[in-house]
């Protein structure tokens, strides 16, 4: 009898976790200042979404485990790795992508000073690399070279533009605090 009543908890509990697993929920967040609304699986990730559900496919997909940094966007004004935070936790969230950096047709500083600098050269890292790089501004908008490199430091480049892209990062935050409001 006890054996009977274990086994059936499990199938109980296998069953609740399938149902998690498969049913959809509706999850409401901005993206680039325009409101999403959209039915997911809770357990998909934000990078899912952009790419795949919403098709904005700046945000790369690198490694999927948080190791890389390419598919780095800002939510809630902070540079956040989007293969990791789940669909369920984004209700009321607001999301920055690469493709909502540009104002007005015209390109956001930091992506002029890494054509400028000539900080890419695949290009695979660099929407992650200009995002992180623009929440690192956001918290410090003159930083050192120093300080650029240990906020970038978590972000991987295969091509190894890293000197280019530190470069880049200087002469935004120069020019951004010239005229651009964060
Ligand atoms: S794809 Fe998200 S950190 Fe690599
Ligand atoms: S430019 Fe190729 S991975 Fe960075």
């Amino acid at each position: 009898m006890k054996e009977l009543f274990s086994n059936f908890i499990g199938d109980f509990l296998a069953f609740a976790n399938f149902k998690k697993i498969t049913m959809k929920q509706s999850v409401k967040f901005k993206l680039n200042g325009q409101s999403v609304s959209l039915d997911v699986h809770g357990e998909e990730s934000l990078l899912t979404l952009i790419r795949v559900y919403l098709d904005q496919t700046g945000t790369k997909y690198g490694c999927g485990i948080g190791e890389c940094g390419a598919c780095t966007v800002l939510i809630n004004s902070e540079a956040i790795r989007s293969c990791m935070i789940f669909a369920e936790d984004l209700d009321g969230a607001d999301i920055l992508t690469i493709e909502g950096l540009s104002q007005n047709g015209e390109l956001h500083p930091l992506q002029k000073a890494f054509i400028t600098h000539d900080a890419l050269q695949c290009g695979y890292c660099t929407s992650g690399m200009i995002m992180n790089a623009y929440g690192l501004l956001m918290q410090n908008p003159a930083p050192t070279r120093e300080e650029i490199i240990v906020g970038m430091d978590a972000n991987l480049c295969r091509c190894g533009a890293y000197n280019r892209i530190v470069d880049a990062i200087q002469t935004a935050s120069k020019e951004m605090n010239k005229k651009v409001k964060l």
